[in-house]
């Protein structure tokens, strides 16, 4: 490969995919050419590249020949279908889909992680994790370095905009509706989303748990290397547009108090701590973690339950460094021979 680079960005009028462009031009990535695609009812629409436009073109109709990175965003089918005809064609590609990421020789990665993973890339496919499992990772590995993680109990609290675009459109749309005292009108979630809850993301598998929950289970120990860890999650979607939020307890081999982890989070990459109880400073999706990039740790105590358990609350940009900015981070890494 030459020291600049032909990008496809699949999925470019998505909400992860319109992200992962302009986290391209922020970050001055080496691209000799940035090419949007996505379906055929965007062709000849225009997206935003920095404080340029780029002219969407059709996926089906595009030959992949000579890209270098395709970082897709288009869902699932999408990624089965397009991927390996990218891969085959000799491009690197960075998939944001659930598609192959637990295939073995498929790389699971997390930029401040497990970047080693990078040095086979067999299929010419790298998976980027699920939003809630990547923000969990980057806040649990310091810790589980310094004490072992021998258990994990989740609960996270979705913005909808890990459903795409129309999930945003929905909120905007029935909370603007219940405000006029109008129906709510679900149509992308099964129920009004609008100022509720909804205890379901993903279909269920036959355990009683959904298919978003058990990604957390097998997709955290994959990056974390450790089929060891017993990972118990309850995935929620809430009311907010951006911004993922986790209650994380833990349970560790060896003791580690608040103050450790306190300390091993502030010096951890990509991680911000905020935290400061007689402040009341702690992180929230809006305050902190929407339109950021790092992930902020907050409200780290010892559990009282427990005599090895730490809790703490996890935020990020779940668009950012849950999708778009970690698949470019990976690009770079294998841009620049970092890994
Ligand atoms: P399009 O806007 O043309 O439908 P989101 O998850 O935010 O809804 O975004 C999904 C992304 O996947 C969009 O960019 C969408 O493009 C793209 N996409 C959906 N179906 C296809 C398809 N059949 N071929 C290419 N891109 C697709």
């Amino acid at each position: 490969m030459s020291n600049r680079f032909r990008v496809a960005v699949v999925g470019a009028t998505g909400a992860v995919g319109e992200t992962m462009l302009s986290i391209l031009a922020e970050r001055r990535f080496p691209a000799s050419e940035v090419i949007a695609l996505a379906s055929e009812r965007s062709a000849g629409s225009r997206v935003d590249f920095g404080n340029d436009t780029l002219a969407v073109q059709d996926l089906a109709g595009f030959d992949p020949a000579g890209v270098d990175f395709a970082l897709f965003s288009a869902g699932g089918d999408i990624s089965r279908e397009y991927a390996p005809k990218f891969a085959a064609a000799g491009a690197i590609v960075i998939d944001n889909s659930s598609a192959f990421r637990m295939e073995p020789d498929v790389p699971l990665v997390v930029a401040e992680v497990n970047p080693e993973a990078l040095a086979r890339i067999p299929r010419g496919i790298v998976a980027n994790p699920n939003c809630s499992t990547m923000q969990m990772v980057v806040a649990l590995k310091p810790i589980h370095d310094a004490a072992g993680i021998t258990r994990i109990n989740v609960a996270t609290y979705q913005s909808v905009s890990g459903a795409g675009r129309s999930a945003l459109e929905e909120l905007g749309r029935q909370s603007a509706a219940l405000l006029r005292f109008e129906d709510p009108n679900p149509s992308r979630f099964p129920v009004q989303i609008a100022y509720n809850l909804i205890p379901q993301i993903d279909a269920f598998a036959d355990n009683g748990y959904t298919k978003e929950e058990l990604k957390l289970v097998f997709e955290t120990r994959k990056i974390l290397g450790d089929d060891s860890i017993q990972v118990n999650p309850t995935a929620v979607r809430v009311p907010v547009f951006y911004g993922h939020s986790e209650a994380v307890h833990l349970e560790t081999r060896d003791k580690i108090t608040a103050a450790e982890a306190r300390a091993l989070l502030a010096k951890a990459p990509g991680v911000v701590v905020v935290d400061d109880p007689a402040k009341g400073e702690w992180p929230t999706p809006v305050t902190h973690a929407s339109g950021n990039d790092p992930v902020y740790v907050g409200r780290i105590r010892e559990d009282i339950s427990h005599p090895r358990g730490l809790s703490l609350w996890i935020v990020a940009d779940n668009i950012r460094k849950g999708a778009a900015l970690n698949a470019v981070q990976i690009a770079e890494l294998l841009a620049t021979g970092g890994r």
